[in-house]
């Protein structure tokens, strides 16, 4: 009986020594370099994951190996312009990794998951909803909202200055806004100063989302984790200085030349504000909403990626955050330049193609203009009434973790009326 559990034991330990001994030397992703943990189990990669550090750990092995990183048996993350428009643009478009991104099982497939022959017909029909005068006419309904937000800020009581959690606001007016334009009817987190329980349901359930797709890569496994998430996360299954002073002096000096009037009066014509296009921009390369890597699949017959061919049914993303902070793309990364989008000689050497926070091709996102005209509008109104100073004890307050998206602190910001 002893003898027989020995040999069960030696076959299963033999078999273990086998398969890690073929994915790194025999595999045909062996010649990509990467971590020797990393390349024969997945394991590392969801520890990184369950802890929110993936983006951090991904960087660092992108720094210590190149361009390109087997992060996991299957997987290889990338950092590259060539990259991005290699797996995402028009021409290869490669599909989604449905272990990362999860289905309904019903017969209409949201747009993000729909297979292509689906997807061309919704994203023709959600398109018309993002058009010029589309545009406009989301703007005249944000409107609203902005100027309640505006006052909602005023300090009250004689006093001269408010403390807020800016993060919390910026939830109310954009949420507010577009409850407003699908249901026709605002959540009023704004008049109330309040968070919707729809609100947090949405951020849980990313967060839930964000462990449950690393159960697919466990199927043996994934009971476990869907049971230890029930019991122990149920919440995420229901709901869930200096530089900024010059920047914003900028910022509200473009809003007033030309005419002498702030030059906000429309998103539309906000968005026009070069400078504050850059603001936004750069923001978008140092706190990019999706640090993550969004992973596809390459096709049958295998594809050239960043230059070198990758064996078909291979993951393969680009890691945003990696891709963004890597001196090879920008120069001091670490350093928050918006000069470096405008047409001066400022980041004249910076691989700007590779900053696509909105993804690219016919799977990005279609609400770009939308993003950008009210955050525009809104930084604008912001900057023109109030002078904003970071509270100090939020210094290190980008220093996150992240599940998909951010999981941000409260955000607080010293607001005083300007005269
Ligand atoms: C800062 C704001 C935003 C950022 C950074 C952003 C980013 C992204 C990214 C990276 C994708 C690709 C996801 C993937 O490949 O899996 C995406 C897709 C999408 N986004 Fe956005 N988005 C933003 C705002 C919006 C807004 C305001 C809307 C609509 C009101 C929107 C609607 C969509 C839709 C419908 C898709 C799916 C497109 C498709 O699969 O063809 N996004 N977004």
């Amino acid at each position: 009986m002893i003898s027989n559990i020995y040999k069960v034991f030696f076959l299963a330990l033999l078999f273990s020594a086998w398969k890690i001994f073929s994915r790194r030397y025999l595999h045909p992703l062996s010649r990509y370099p990467g971590p020797f943990l990393w390349s024969v189990s997945r394991a590392s990669y969801a520890t990184a994951y369950a802890q929110g550090k993936l983006h951090k750990r991904i960087q660092c092995l992108h720094d210590q190996y190149g361009d390109v990183v087997r992060v996991a048996p299957d997987e290889l993350s990338y950092r590259t312009e060539e990259a991005w428009k290699d797996i995402h643009g028009p021409l290869r478009n490669f599909p989604k990794d449905m272990r990362f991104y999860h289905a309904s099982k019903s017969k209409a497939p949201s747009v993000a998951v729909a297979p292509d022959s689906i997807h061309g017909r919704q994203k023709r029909a959600i398109l018309r909803a993002f058009s010029v005068s589309a545009l406009q006419s989301h703007e005249r309904l944000l409107r609203p909202f902005v100027d309640t937000l505006v006052r909602m800020l005023h300090p009250t009581d004689g006093k001269k200055e408010n403390v807020v959690v800016m993060t919390e606001w910026y939830n109310y007016v954009i949420f507010d806004f577009m409850a407003f334009e699908l249901f026709g009817e605002s959540l009023h987190c704004l008049e109330k100063g309040t968070s919707h329980t729809w609100v947090d349901m949405l951020y849980g359930s990313i967060k839930g989302w964000a462990f449950l797709s690393q159960s697919k890569y466990f199927p043996s496994l994934s009971w476990v984790i869907k049971a230890a998430l029930f019991l122990f996360r149920r919440d995420l299954l229901q709901h869930r200085s200096t530089k900024f002073t010059s920047v914003a002096s900028k910022v509200s000096a473009e809003s007033v030349s030309e005419s002498g009037d702030p030059g906000f009066g429309t998103y539309m014509r906000a968005a026009d504000m070069s400078y504050l296009h850059c603001v936004l921009q750069e923001s978008l390369r140092m706190y990019p909403p999706v640090p993550l890597g969004m992973p596809r699949v390459v096709p049958n017959g295998g594809a050239v990626v960043s230059g070198q061919f990758v064996p078909e049914n291979t993951s393969v993303a680009v890691a945003s955050w990696a891709t963004y902070q890597s001196s090879s793309n920008f120069k001091d990364p670490q350093l928050f330049l918006p000069e470096r989008w405008s047409d001066t000689d400022a980041g004249g050497d910076d691989v700007k193609g590779a900053l696509q926070a909105f993804s690219m091709g016919p799977r990005g996102c279609p609400g770009r203009s939308l993003a950008f005209g009210e955050a525009s509008l809104i930084l604008a109104r912001l900057i023109w009434a109030f002078d904003l100073e970071l509270s100090p004890q939020c210094s290190n307050w980008a220093d996150q973790r992240a599940y998909i998206i951010w999981d941000k602190g409260p955000l607080l910001v010293k607001l005083a009326p300007r005269s």
